[in-house]
């Protein structure tokens, strides 16, 4: 069996299945496939995640998954804050349960403000090629604030939160992402079908 060794310098080695993710693929009559919302804390990742999760199910029997930054946060994730080096570690932590999810032949869909382009980059690379759909979901600062659907960005005024995305954290837009939609002027049902259609046009799902 092939050795490796992982970062700690241990050697490890991975047992090859026999059932591959094609494979995996087929029975449930779709590829698989990663939709990475990134944006602003109020943007509408999440929003427009959970409609599309709604519509891949109930109207394409999709096998899908939502990953959302405050559940992950709040489980898997719970040992880290929001320091740049703590929302790298966060990404790395959800990319690596994409890679699994993709290689089960599901269609993850992920909600975290993901603020890095490098640490974006690096979910993309560790994913087979033509798998990963980087959706930038923009909306203006002023809007997201003016929404404040968790009440934060009144506390970040008030002082009580430090290191907010796009006050004073940076937030790195995209360069090259599949999808922009713009939130603040494309309403809910539209974006979320410019979402489906990318995922037809790509042949990720079918017309049943
Ligand atoms: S990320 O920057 O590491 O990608 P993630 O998407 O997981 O962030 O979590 C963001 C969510 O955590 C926000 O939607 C908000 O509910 C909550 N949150 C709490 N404190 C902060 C903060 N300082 N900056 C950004 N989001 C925060």
């Amino acid at each position: 069996m092939a050795k490796i060794h992982n970062t700690m310098d241990n050697p490890i080695y991975p047992y090859p299945t026999s059932i591959t993710e094609n494979e995996r693929s087929k029975i449930k009559g779709h590829k698989a496939a990663v939709l990475w919302f990134t944006g602003l804390s109020g943007s509408g990742k999440s929003t427009l995640a959970n409609r599309v999760e709604q519509i891949l199910c109930l109207e394409f029997n999709s096998h899908t998954y939502l990953l959302d930054g405050d559940i992950i946060r709040e489980g898997l994730n719970r040992d880290l804050g929001f320091s740049e080096k703590d929302r790298t570690e966060n990404i790395r932590r959800v990319g690596e349960v994409c890679r699994l999810f993709t290689d089960a032949g599901l269609i993850i869909l992920t909600a975290f403000i993901s603020p890095f382009r490098e640490d974006r980059d690096r979910v993309r690379n560790v994913l087979p090629e033509e798998k990963f759909f980087e959706i930038y979901v923009d909306c203006p600062l002023s809007v997201c604030e003016q929404r404040d659907p968790k009440g934060l960005y009144k506390r970040i005024r008030n002082g009580q939160i430090v290191e907010f995305t796009g006050i004073t954290s940076p937030y790195e837009e995209p360069l090259n992402p599949e999808l922009i939609l713009k939130t603040a002027v494309v309403d809910l049902e539209t974006c979320a079908r410019r979402i489906v259609d990318m995922l037809l046009n790509s042949r990720i799902i079918s017309t049943l």
